[in-house]
């Protein structure tokens, strides 16, 4: 039963719908109506600006980290990664907003910095140095899940369960970039400005 709880606990905890609560409570604004649509970090940055953006991919990644806690809160016999998984579920597919969420790699990445912070560190390197050279946000958190599973292959190949949980993360981040990387291929992505 505990099992159950904390995976539920940890999936509404990822499906707190952090963008639309800050952009509809301090900006009048739902962010699903502008930019990309998406209910992510990047999109609030872009409609919202920088304030707004840092605060919502702050309680994203947040979402992630607190999430990979709860088997420990809960004292529950559960992998952290298996809470952390539920969460990133509960953010692409919020029961509070009505399961159009995100493209779940700030809650990935909130996991890894409760589960594996030095390998957090190490992609929020690889996502700025890929930014810089790209100016692609989407490009960029699709290269981070790339490396995260590559650097996991060569350093850790023994933590099977960081190996299936970046796979199935590295999955969901394609597919759920799959507009972004039309529009790349197109070259209609918008590219940021500021790096
Ligand atoms: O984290 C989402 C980011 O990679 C892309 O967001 O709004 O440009 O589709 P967006």
């Amino acid at each position: 039963m505990i099992f159950i709880i904390t995976i539920l606990l940890a999936y509404l905890v990822g499906s707190i719908p952090s963008g639309l609560i800050i952009g509809k409570v301090f900006y009048k604004t739902d962010i699903r109506e502008h930019g990309s649509k998406n209910l992510g970090g990047t999109n609030t940055f872009r409609t919202l600006g920088v304030k707004a953006g840092l605060v919502v991919t702050a309680m994203d990644i947040l979402k992630g980290t607190l999430a990979t806690q709860l088997p420990l809160i809960m004292g529950a016999d559960i992998h952290p990664l298996a809470a952390g998984v539920a969460a990133v579920f509960g953010h692409m597919y919020p029961v509070f907003a009505g399961f159009r969420g995100g493209k779940a790699v700030a809650t990935s990445g909130g996991i890894l910095l409760g589960y594996h912070p030095l390998l957090f560190l190490l992609l929020v390197c690889v996502f700025f140095l890929s930014l810089y050279l790209s100016k692609y946000v989407s490009l960029s958190s699709m290269v981070a899940a790339a490396v995260a599973l590559l650097y996991t292959l060569i350093t850790d190949i023994h933590d099977i369960p960081l190996l299936i949980v970046l796979s199935v993360i590295a999955i969901f981040i394609f597919i759920r970039h799959r507009a972004n990387i039309k529009r790349i291929i197109d070259k209609t992505e918008p590219k940021i400005k500021w790096l």
